[in-house]
C-alpha cells in the first residue's frame, strides 16, 4: 500500500510523491528526487520541520523534545524524516522548491475545445499528455502558445483526470484573451507549470461557505466535483457574484451539483442594479444564507482582487472570525501590469 503525499513549498509550488507504507517522507522525498531539508535523519536536530495540514501519521517516539517539542506536535508540526504517514497527506515545507531540488513540473496538453460561455468568459478544455495530480482549487501556470508568457488559471475540472478544464475571463486586448478568442483551436499545443497554490479544499469537518467573483468560479467547480466524489454532511453554501446578467456562467452545472452533492446550495448575485435580477449588489449583501456558524465555519473566496479585499474587509467590519479563511486573487500578471 502507498499514499499520494502533497509537499507544498513557501514558494507556492507543489509536488506529489507517492510513500510506502511505513516509509518516511524524508525517505520517499529522496526516492522521488526530492531533496527536502534535513541534517540527521535522526530526529535531533529539527531541520526538516514542516506542518502537515491534512490526513493521519504517526510521528513514533525517537525525536528528541529540542527537534520538536509537545506544543509544536499538537499544532499540526511534524519532522518529515520521522513521520509515517497512514493516510494520504498534506505536507508544508518551509523551503523553496528550488532549494529541495525540485521544481514546478512541466506538462504538455492538447487543446480539446474553446468555448466563448459568455461575453466575458471563455472555457478552455485541455487533454494532458500526462497526470497532473492537483489539489481541488489549486491553478497551474499556462504558457501564452507563440509567446514567452505565462498566465495562472485555477483547475474547474476535477482532480485525476487528464480532462482538464478553465474557466477564463475574457479582457479585451489581454495576451492570453485574445490568443483564445483570435487564434485558439482543437489540436493546439499547450504547456502548463504546476501546480500551485495554497487555495484548496481542505477536508470539510465544519459548514462550508464558498464566496466567488466572475471567473473566481472555477476553483469552487473544481472543489464541487471533488465534494460530488467524496461525499459531505455538511452544510456547503456558495454565492457566486458577477456585474452583469451575460456575466453567469455554469448556473446549469451549479444546479446539477446541487441535485447530487448532499446539502450543497448556492445563489446567484447580480451587481448591476438594472439587471432585474432579484438579487443585486455584491455578494456581502446576501450573507443571509450563509452557514456562519458563530464563526465554525471554513470560508473559501476567490476572484479579481477588488472583490476578494471587499470581502475581507467585510468579514473585519462584522468581527466574523472563521474557523479557517482561504482566499485566491487573480492577480493580473506583472508583465501585463508593466506594459499597461
Ligand atoms: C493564482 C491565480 C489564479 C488565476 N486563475 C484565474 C482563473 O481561473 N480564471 C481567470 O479568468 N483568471 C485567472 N487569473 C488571472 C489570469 O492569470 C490573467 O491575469 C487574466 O486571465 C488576464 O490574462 P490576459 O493575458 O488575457 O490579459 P493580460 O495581457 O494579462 O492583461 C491585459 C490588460 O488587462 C488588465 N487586466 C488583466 N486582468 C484583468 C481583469 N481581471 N480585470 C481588468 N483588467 C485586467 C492587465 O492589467 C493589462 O493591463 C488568475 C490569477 C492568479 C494570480
Ligand atoms: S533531519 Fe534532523 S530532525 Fe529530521
Amino acid at each position: 500500500m502507498s499514499y499520494n503525499i502533497a509537499l507544498n513549498f513557501e514558494d507556492g509550488v507543489t509536488r506529489f510523491i507517492n510513500c510506502n507504507e511505513g516509509e518516511t517522507v524524508l525517505d520517499a522525498a529522496y526516492r522521488n528526487q526530492i531533496n527536502l531539508p534535513m541534517d540527521c535523519s535522526d530526529g535531533v536536530c529539527g531541520t526538516c520541520k514542516g506542518s502537515c495540514q491534512q490526513g493521519d501519521y504517526d510521528l513514533g517516539d525517537e525525536y528528541i523534545e529540542d527537534a520538536l517539542t509537545d506544543d509544536e506536535a499538537g499544532q499540526g508540526m511534524v519532522l518529515t524524516c520521522q513521520m509515517v504517514p497512514s493516510s494520504d497527506c498534506v505536507v508544508n515545507i518551509p523551503a523553496a522548491s528550488t532549494l529541495c531540488k525540485t521544481g514546478n513540473l512541466q506538462t504538455t496538453g492538447t487543446v480539446a475545445e474553446v468555448n466563448l460561455v459568455s461575453a466575458t468568459a471563455i472555457e478552455l478544455k485541455v487533454t494532458a499528455d500526462e497526470d497532473i495530480a492537483f489539489l481541488p482549487g489549486q491553478y497551474v501556470n499556462i504558457q501564452v502558445p507563440g509567446s514567452s508568457e505565462s498566465r495562472a488559471y485555477s483547475f474547474s475540472s476535477r482532480p485525476g483526470s487528464r480532462e482538464l478544464s478553465f474557466l477564463i475571463r475574457n479582457v479585451p486586448g489581454g495576451l492570453m484573451s485574445s490568443w483564445l478568442v483570435g487564434q485558439a483551436k482543437t489540436g493546439d499545443k499547450v504547456t502548463l507549470n504546476g501546480p500551485m497554490g495554497i487555495f484548496y479544499l481542505r477536508p470539510v469537518g465544519r459548514p462550508v461557505l464558498m464566496l466567488a467573483g466572475g471567473t473566481g468560479l472555477a476553483p469552487f467547480l473544481s472543489m464541487l466535483e471533488h465534494l460530488k466524489a467524496s461525499g459531505s454532511s455538511q452544510p456547503v453554501h456558495l454565492i457566486y457574484g458577477v456585474t452583469n446578467n451575460e456575466d453567469l456562467v455554469s448556473v446549469k452545472e451549479l444546479e446539477a451539483f446541487a441535485a447530487t452533492v448532499d446539502n450543497f446550495t448556492f445563489k446567484t448575485v447580480i451587481a448591476n442594479p438594472d439587471s432585474g435580477h432579484p438579487r443585486t449588489g455584491y455578494v456581502t449583501n446576501h450573507m443571509e444564507d450563509a452557514p456562519i456558524n458563530d464563526g465554525d465555519v471554513d470560508v473559501y473566496l476567490c476572484g479579481p482582487p477588488p472583490m476578494v479585499d471587499a470581502v475581507l474587509g467585510y468579514f473585519r467590519e462584522q468581527s466574523i472570525e472563521p474557523a479557517s479563511f482561504h482566499y485566491e486573487r487573480f492577480t493580473p500578471s506583472v508583465a501585463a501590469e508593466e506594459a499597461a
